[in-house]
C-alpha cells in the first residue's frame, strides 16, 4: 500500500490532453500524428536520459492515451467528464492522494507510489523498470502498458513518472492478475543459494497460512530461505498451475479483496472474475478481446521476446460505463536476455532456460473468460 502523500503542484501537463495508445490502436491514425506535431518537450522532467525527438514522442503518445479514453468513454455514455472528486480513504486499498480523485494501490510494495501531475503517477525508482518502460515506447506493445514520461525528483527521492491507469475511469473496479509460473527471477535463486539469508518474516507468513509447511530444520530455525518461502508460495495459488494468480480486486463499491493466495482451481479464478463484473458479460466480453489484443501484441513484440518477464502483472479496469480495459504493469524484475537468447514464453521452466510461463498463463486465462462466456 502507498502511503498518502500530497500532490505536487500541477505544472501544465506537458503533451498535454493528448491521448496516447489507448485500446483500438489509433497510434498511426492522422490524430496521433497531429498530436506529435503538437508534442513539446517535457518541462517535468529532470534527468530524463531521453532524446529530445524521443520525449517528444512520449508526450505525444501521453496525449494521444488520453484522449482515446475520452473518446471510449463518449461512446460509452454521454455525460460529461467528471473533473472534481472528493479524497476518499477506503482502508486498505485505497490511497488518499490529495488528488481529485481516489487512488488505489491493490499489490506490490508499501509506500512505492505518491501522485504524480493530474493523470500521473510516481513510483519509486527501479532501473530495470524505468529501462524497460524506456524501451516499450517504441514496441508493439506499447499500446498495452502505461505511458512513461520519464524520471523526476521529489523530496530527495528518484521516481518513475507514468500514466495512472485509474485517471480515466469514474469509481472504477480494479483487478490485479501476476503473470506466469513463478515471481522471483533465475538470479534471484542463484543469489539466494550463494549467500542464503534465512528469512523469519517469511517463516510467520507461511505458518500463519500452514503451520506443518515448514520442514523440521525450519521449524528449529523459525526462519526459511526466500527462494523456498517463493516456490512454496507459488504452489498455493494458481502460479504454478495456470501460469498466473490473482493478486488482489477492489471493486467500486468500496469492497477490497487481496486474500487469493489460495486461489487455485480454474473455478475458484472464474468465481472471482464473476464476482469482479458482478456478472456483467458485457464487460466480461471487453476483456477478453482486450486480452486477445493483448496476446497478439505480444507474439509480435520484440522487446517480450528478448525479456525474462517476471513478477509484472496485467491491471484490468472497469467501470459502470462498460469501459473496460487491460494494461501491462510492472517491469522492476523484466530483465533482458542474453544477446540472441530468446524465449517462447509458454515453455515449461525449467531452471537455466529462463521461460517464464507469462504466455502460457495468458492462454489459459483466455481459455477461462471464453468459458464463461460459452465460446
Ligand atoms: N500505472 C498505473 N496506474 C494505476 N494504478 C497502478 C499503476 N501502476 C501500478 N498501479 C497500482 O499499484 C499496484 C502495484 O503496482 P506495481 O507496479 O505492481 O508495484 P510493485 O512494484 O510495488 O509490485 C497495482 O496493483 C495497481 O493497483
Ligand atoms: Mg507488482
Amino acid at each position: 500500500m502507498g502511503s498518502a502523500s500530497s500532490a505536487p503542484n500541477a505544472p501544465p501537463c506537458a503533451g498535454g490532453g493528448g491521448a496516447s495508445r489507448r485500446g483500438a490502436g489509433l497510434s498511426r491514425s492522422g490524430e496521433h500524428k497531429r498530436a506529435q506535431r503538437a508534442a513539446r518537450p517535457q518541462r517535468t522532467m529532470r534527468t530524463l536520459p531521453l532524446a529530445h525527438e524521443l520525449r517528444a514522442r512520449l508526450d505525444a503518445a501521453a496525449g494521444l492515451a488520453r484522449a482515446m479514453r475520452k473518446l471510449d468513454r463518449s461512446a460509452c455514455r454521454n455525460k460529461p467528464w467528471k473533473k472534481l472528486r472528493n479524497m476518499v480513504q477506503w482502508s486498505p486499498c485505497v490511497v488518499s492522494f490529495r488528488k481529485r480523485y481516489p487512488w488505489v494501490q491493490l499489490a506490490g510494495h508499501a509506500g512505492n507510489f505518491r501522485a504524480g501531475d493530474f493523470g500521473r503517477i510516481l513510483k519509486k525508482y527501479c532501473p530495470s523498470e524505468q529501462q524497460c518502460l524506456e524501451r516499450l515506447v517504441c514496441d508493439a506493445l506499447q499500446p498495452y502498458v502505461p505511458a512513461y514520461y520519464g524520471v523526476v525528483e521529489r523530496d530527495g527521492e528518484t521516481y518513475i513518472q507514468m500514466e495512472d491507469l485509474l485517471s480515466g475511469f469514474d469509481a472504477p473496479s480494479i483487478m490485479d492478475c501476476k503473470m506466469g509460473v513463478r515471481t522471483y527471477l533465475e538470479e534471484e535463486l542463484e543469489k539466494a543459494r550463494q549467500q542464503p539469508c534465512p528469512r523469519r518474516d517469511m517463516y510467520d507468513k507461511m505458518v500463519a497460512v500452514d503451520p506443518a509447511a515448514p520442514t523440521a530444520e525450519e521449524h528449529a530455525q523459525s526462519a526459511v530461505l526466500k527462494p523456498r518461502y517463493m516456490q512454496w508460495r507459488e504452489t498455493l495459488s494458481s502460479t504454478t498451475t495456470l501460469g498466473f494468480r490473482i493478486e488482489g480486486i477492489k471493486k467500486a463499491d468500496g469492497t477490497c479483496n487481496t486474500s487469493f493466495k489460495k486461489t487455485r482451481q480454474p473455478e475458484q479464478v472464474t468465481q472471482a472474475f464473476w464476482d469482479f463484473v458482478d456478472g456483467d458479460r458485457r464487460v466480461l466480453t471487453s476483456y477478453l478481446e482486450r486480452l486477445q489484443e493483448v496476446r497478439m501484441a505480444l507474439e509480435q513484440s520484440e522487446f517480450f521476446k528478448t525479456h525474462e518477464v517476471v513478477g509484472s502483472s496485467l491491471l484490468f479496469i472497469h467501470d459502470q460505463t462498460g469501459l473496460a480495459r487491460v494494461w501491462m504493469i510492472d517491469f522492476g524484475k523484466t530483465v533482458p536476455l542474453p544477446e540472441k537468447q530468446t524465449l517462447t514464453h509458454r515453455l515449461p521452466w525449467q531452471e537455466g532456460n529462463r521461460e517464464d510461463g507469462y504466455l502460457w498463463g495468458l492462454d489459459n486465462l483466455i481459455a477461462i473468460l471464453e468459458r464463461m462466456l460459452g465460446e
